[in-house]
C-alpha cells in the first residue's frame, strides 16, 4: 500500500539512497546536467531539514518518491521550488502528479505565493503535471520554467494538511509492525 509523509532529517540517508537509484538520464532530469555520486551524496547532505520541505511517498517501508519545497530565501519573494523524483518502477501511476498537490498545500499553508519548477524542455511528464496545475510556462536555454500561483492559506488548508500527515504517520506505523 501507497502512502505519503513528511520526511524529517532522520529520513536523511533513505532521502540520499533513493537519489543514487536513479540513472544517469534520470539525475539529467532532476539536477538538469550529468551528476555524479559525490554530488549527489553532497545535495542529499547538504538539505537544510529546518527549512526544506519535503514529502515522501512509501511502498511499505520503501521510499520510493519524494518531492522537495524549498522556500526562496528571504521574505521579500514569498516563492519557493518544487522539485520531484519518482523511481522508475512507480512512474505513471499519478505519485508524481500527486505529491504536486500535496507540495501545493504545503506552500499555501507556509504563506508561499509562487511555486517555480525547472525542467528540461524534453521532460513530457513534468510539462503535462505543469498543465494540470494551471502552469504558466516559459522557455529558455533548452529548459521549462513553470510558474505556479498557490493561494493563501485558509482553515481548511491548515485542517487538510494536519489530516493528511496523520494518516500518513498512521500508516507508517503499519508498515512498521
Ligand atoms: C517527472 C516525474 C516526477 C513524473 O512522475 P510520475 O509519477 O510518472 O508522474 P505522473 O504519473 O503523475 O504523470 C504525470 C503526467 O505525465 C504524463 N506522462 C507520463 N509519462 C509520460 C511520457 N513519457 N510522455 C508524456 N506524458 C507522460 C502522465 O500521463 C500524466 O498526465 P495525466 O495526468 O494527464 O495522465 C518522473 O518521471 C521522474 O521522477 N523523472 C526523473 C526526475 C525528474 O525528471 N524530475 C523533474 C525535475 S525536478
Amino acid at each position: 500500500m501507497l502512502y505519503y509523509r513528511k520526511l524529517r532529517s532522520f529520513d536523511a540517508a533513505g532521502f540520499e539512497a533513493h537519489l543514487l537509484k536513479l540513472d544517469d538520464a534520470d539525475r539529467r532530469a532532476r539536477f538538469s546536467g550529468k551528476v555524479g555520486d559525490d554530488v549527489v551524496r553532497a545535495y542529499a547532505a547538504g538539505i537544510d531539514w529546518t527549512t526544506a520541505c519535503l514529502l515522501g511517498c512509501f511502498d511499505g517501508q520503501m521510499l520510493c518518491a519524494v518531492a522537495e519545497l524549498h522556500a526562496d530565501s528571504a521574505l521579500v519573494s514569498r516563492g519557493g521550488e518544487f522539485a520531484v523524483t519518482v523511481a522508475p518502477a512507480y512512474r505513471n501511476r499519478g505519485i508524481g502528479s500527486e505529491l504536486l498537490r500535496r507540495t501545493i498545500l504545503l506552500a499555501r499553508n507556509r504563506m508561499i505565493g509562487r511555486l517555480h519548477m525547472i525542467c528540461l524542455i524534453d521532460n513530457q511528464p513534468m510539462r503535462r503535471m505543469a498543465d494540470k496545475f494551471h502552469g504558466q510556462l516559459d522557455f529558455e536555454d533548452g529548459q521549462v520554467w513553470a510558474k505556479l500561483a498557490v493561494p493563501y492559506p485558509d482553515p481548511v488548508s491548515l485542517f487538510s494538511e494536519a489530516f493528511t500527515e496523520g494518516m500518513g504517520l498512521a500508516a507508517a506505523m503499519g508498515a512498521a509492525r
